[in-house]
């Protein structure tokens, strides 16, 4: 009886041995700190979705952003238009989502050095009258809302020649069905939905040419700086390229 109890009570201990070891697993890995990243993920080649995934550049670097910084990479997928404030009021720690650094927003948000670039191109239907830039005048531009070619070509044309548009594949469908002329959007997305649509062609004229960054609340200058790091890190050792490479091979 004696020998039973005392079996018992190692097997107890072995138990609580286990438990506990189980437990402080969960915690090392659950307590990390969370990067919460907030994206639009309709914008392929840098995010996009691969099933109920979100994947893409953007994706791949905030991920190995994270590792660098020990945190737990969590992605949130919103309207584009939503990033800024989403940073501004910390519902996000960071924007990432192929965004241009503008003067504009560099008001609202910190930008972090710049990872890739970005061009605006022009998508017409192939056999459109429009063959350069100057032949948008008068003409009907599809834009996804609230980004630069929005921005951009909302100054030059006029508000009465753009219509804004959810995302990239929204104005992509609206220039299928003759609803606009043409559509103003960076060119490695413009790419992927040319492939993807029949018809469709891009002008060889850039409409613009811009940095790409990652957007970090004002007040958040340790991350910014940690970010930085990182990234600078990602580019010497080849990761950055490889990434790019990867989606975009050349
Ligand atoms: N580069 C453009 C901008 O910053 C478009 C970015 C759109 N990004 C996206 N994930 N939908 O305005």
């Amino acid at each position: 009886m004696k020998k039973l109890a005392k079996v018992l009570s190692l097997v107890m201990a072995l138990v609580l041995c286990l438990a506990l070891f189980s437990a402080c697993g969960a915690e090392k890995d659950g307590g990390k700190e969370k990067l919460i990243m907030g994206t639009n993920a309709a914008f392929p080649p840098y995010e996009y979705y691969d099933g109920d995934k979100i994947v893409g550049i953007d994706a791949e670097i905030a991920a190995l952003l994270a590792e660098k910084l020990g945190m737990e990479l969590e992605i949130t997928d919103m309207d584009f238009n939503g990033i800024i404030s989403a940073v501004q009021n910390g519902v996000v720690d960071i924007g990432l989502a192929g965004m241009t650094v503008t003067p504009k927003r560099l008001e609202s948000v910190n930008f972090s050095d710049p990872y890739a670039k970005g061009i605006q191109v022009v998508i017409v239907k192939e056999g459109s009258d429009i063959k350069a830039i100057k032949d948008l005048e008068g003409k009907l531009i599809g834009v996804q809302e609230a980004t630069t070619g929005d921005i951009y070509s909302t100054d030059e044309f006029g508000e009465g020649n753009i219509k804004r548009y959810q995302n990239g594949a929204a104005a992509i469908s609206a220039l299928q069905g003759d609803i606009v002329d043409a559509v103003i959007i960076d060119n490695e997305p413009a790419k992927a939905f040319v492939k993807e649509n029949k018809g469709l062609k891009i002008l060889e004229a850039h409409y613009a040419d811009e940095d790409y960054a990652i957007a970090v609340a004002k007040d958040n200058t340790e991350l910014l700086e940690k970010i930085n790091k990182a990234l600078d890190e990602l580019k010497a050792d080849g990761s950055i390229d490889k990434i790019v490479n990867k989606y975009i091979p050349s």
